[in-house]
């Protein structure tokens, strides 16, 4: 991307700049249903994980991908954030399958019959079993074969691409798969973690060497970034809740935030704050607000997230590709998207170069180790019967998506 796209181009300080992209997303395994031949799956099954249930038949979106695509279209969003399944494409090592890229051809086109941009993402938390097999994301060899099942995935389906985004989160596979261990592969070693950053910024880099030999579709990795604090009232603790920092800045973000620096954007994902004190981590204090995630309910935390990620790349264009709220009471969805979005106008208005907002998600779905517990859909489904029903958020963030300009909550 070259040309900024920072003012404005009304003087309402409430509208966001022309061409701002307003979007949901989703992530294969979440929402297509059976994908069985990922490590994810594999988890799911495996007795003595944290994993809640299995993900099974999901939203169905694998079928239903076309009435979803028009119904995003339909609410007033012009662009879908979505992955294409590795484990589908390239079921074992160097064979791939036409029908399943013919498969998300038909996605592609689903969304251009809608004017909806595709923002393809390759690889959003799983991988196909026989990667894992052969050492997954602590093998440098995994970067080889992904930056390959890019290349075909470039190759074949390019064309039709909007925006790509190589890896969704790596420092979230990395930190709770091969540090923390509640991810697949359930690791827990320090140096295991360093090796699985190493080979996700080896792959994103090889991935959008092969993606941009190909195709001329903007192209970024985005982050799990959450607003940092350090909680010490006592100025002789800080130092040691600065060495907390692993868990944190240092070992969370920074090389990904380095590797970026070559992109043509940067994807923001911020659902919250931590917080910091000489014993690590700290949990949100009893009288805080929290989410069904357990999170504090912070909508402020995205406004600082794209500050940090916008200084730290050296300036590279941001979109926010993931930001939402798993709640049960929609008003307190809108309340926290408003929240969210006057802190993108607050950075807009400073000169950050932000190009569109992504909510997740656009529907109800498998929340990777809580299941089915988490609804962060602005649209619900009904397990039984696969039926979609908007939320007045999913109507409401439609409004401002056609306005191009923050309406109240109650609008
Ligand atoms: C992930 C999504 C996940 C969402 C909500 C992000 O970390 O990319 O897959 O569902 O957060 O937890």
């Amino acid at each position: 991307m070259t040309s900024a796209n920072t003012a404005s181009t009304s003087s309402n300080p409430l509208s966001f700049p022309a061409g701002f992209t307003w979007g949901t997303a989703t992530a294969a395994h979440q929402v297509e249903g059976n994908n069985w031949n990922n490590d994810w799956w594999e988890w799911e099954h495996r007795v003595g994980t944290r994993a809640k249930e299995p993900s099974g038949d999901t939203c169905d979106h694998y079928n239903l991908f076309p009435q979803d695509i028009a119904m995003l279209a339909k609410l007033g969003f012009d662009n879908y954030r979505f992955s294409v399944e590795w484990s589908r494409i390239e079921p074992e090592d160097g064979e791939f399958s036409q029908a399943e890229i013919n498969h998300y051809r038909k996605v592609l086109e689903a969304c251009h019959e809608h004017n909806i941009t595709p923002v393809v993402t390759l690889h959003h938390f799983t991988t196909p079993r026989w990667v894992t097999a052969r050492g997954g994301w602590v093998n440098d060899s995994t970067a080889d074969l992904f930056a390959r099942f890019s290349e075909k995935v470039a190759k074949s389906l390019g064309d039709g691409v909007g925006k790509w985004c190589t890896i969704n989160e790596p420092n979230m596979v990395s930190t709770i798969g091969y540090l923390l261990g509640e991810f697949p592969p359930g690791t827990k070693s320090r140096e295991a973690r360093a090796k699985a950053n190493e080979v996700f910024c080896q792959a994103h880099i090889k991935a959008r060497d092969a993606v941009k030999s190909i195709s001329s579709a903007p192209l970024g990795v985005t982050l799990a970034m959450q607003e940092y604090t350090i909680s010490v009232d006592d100025e002789s603790h800080r130092k040691a809740a600065e060495g907390k920092r692993d868990m944190a800045w240092d070992g969370l973000e920074d090389c990904f935030l380095e590797v970026a620096k070559g992109d043509d954007y940067f994807g923001v994902q911020t659902y919250t704050r931590e917080r910091f004190n000489e014993n690590g981590r700290m949990q949100p204090d009893a009288d805080m607000r929290t989410t069904i995630m357990g999170y504090e309910f912070r909508p402020q935390a995205l406004e600082a997230c794209i500050r940090r990620a916008w200084d730290k790349t050296g300036h590279v264009p941001i979109i926010v590709t993931e930001n939402g709220i798993a709640t049960s009471d929609d008003n307190e969805r809108i309340e926290y998207v408003h929240g969210a979005l006057e802190g993108v106008l607050n950075c807009i208005q400073d000169g950050i170069d932000i190009r569109g907002y992504t909510y997740w998600s656009l529907m109800d779905n498998f929340e990777w180790m809580y299941g089915y517990g988490p609804t962060f859909g602005i649209v619900a489904v009904d397990w039984k019967t696969q039926v979609r029903t908007p939320r007045p958020s999913a109507s409401w963030l439609g409004r401002i998506a056609r306005a191009n300009t923050l309406l109240p909550r109650n609008a």
